[in-house]
């Protein structure tokens, strides 16, 4: 049914592009989007509330300006967070909502706003904890038929929230917090449920938030001296790495900061190097 798209190995963050960070021109965003185009990373990764509901259409401005970029790029957005904000007076309070009105209302103003017919996925953003597997279901149905969204996933479930939804659903992208500041993906069954279950692991803050532990940042270091690129790099390659194919979601607003991501592409640790980065990160020395 729902297959996963492909995405490219590395995702393009957009969280920081908007006014919660960056505050981004068109011609930014325009820039931004070129560039990393230009290294082959066409994933873009959005949520409707990045920006307090606001960047997805500064994007969608982008975007309207070059129509042939939409063939060549792949769209994902989150949905299900009720957020406090200006630009939502009616949200009083935070909470999560996977119901169908919800689901179907945010996926419209989702195409609506980054200004396509189609989105590539769409991912539930943090687990509500009343959600009903089957209104899920019929809300991914109806916009999975209609060609509204080609694929679906979640992102910060615990494995049995995913099972939950998997018995209604097929579970493409499961998009978790992953890095040397948060290694416990690794351990907890999550990562090892994307393996058993075919779902594509996607690592949101992969660099940390760009606040990386300095037991980790000095390890990072030593290896990116090694191979001559930046501690990012290798960073981004110790995710890269591991078999469950984690495609670390990167939140830079520099184009020359996507360049140093790129170059983790060709960086390939051995085990003692990797084992060195995971143990700098847990701060403990394996048994
Ligand atoms: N699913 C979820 O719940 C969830 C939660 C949070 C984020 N996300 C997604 O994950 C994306 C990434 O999150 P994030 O922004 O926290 O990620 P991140 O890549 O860990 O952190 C980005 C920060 O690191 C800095 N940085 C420094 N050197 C960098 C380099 N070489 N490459 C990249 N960044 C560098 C950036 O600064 P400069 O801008 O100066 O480069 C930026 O402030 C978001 O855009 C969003 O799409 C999802």
């Amino acid at each position: 049914m729902y297959s996963t798209p492909w995405m490219s190995d590395i995702v393009v963050g957009t969280m920081r592009w908007g006014i919660w960070d960056a505050g981004f021109t068109t011609s930014q965003y325009e820039a931004m989007i070129q560039k990393a185009l230009s290294l082959g990373m066409t994933t873009f990764d959005h949520a409707d509330i990045y920006g307090n509901h606001t960047t997805e259409a500064e994007f969608g401005a982008a975007l309207k300006l070059h129509p042939e970029w939409r063939s060549q790029i792949e769209l994902v957005t989150k949905c299900g967070i009720i957020h406090v904000c200006d630009q939502k007076p009616e949200h009083y309070v935070k909470a999560y909502d996977f119901t169908k009105a919800h689901i179907l209302q945010s996926a419209e103003d989702s195409l609506r706003n980054l200004q396509t017919d189609y989105l590539d996925v769409m991912l539930l953003h943090r687990p509500d904890l009343l959600m009903d597997p089957d209104e899920v279901a019929e809300a991914f149905d109806l916009l999975y038929t209609s060609g509204k969204v080609r694929s679906f996933g979640v992102s910060n479930f615990t494995p049995s929230q995913v099972k939950l939804l998997q018995s209604t659903v097929p579970v493409g992208v499961h998009q978790l917090e992953i890095s040397v500041k948060d290694v416990s993906a690794f351990d907890d069954g999550r990562l090892d449920q994307c393996a058993i279950d075919g779902i594509v692991p996607m690592a949101w803050s992969p660099l940390g938030g760009g606040n990386l532990p300095e037991g980790a940042v000095a390890a990072l270091e030593v290896l990116a001296d090694e191979f001559s690129v930046t501690s990012q790099a290798i960073a981004l390659a110790w995710l890269l790495q591991h078999p469950a194919g984690i495609l670390p979601v990167v939140g830079t607003t520099k184009a020359e900061n996507l360049e140093a991501a790129h170059a983790a592409l060709n960086i390939k640790l051995d085990r003692q190097q990797w084992y060195t980065i995971y143990q700098a990160a847990t701060g403990t020395r394996l048994p």
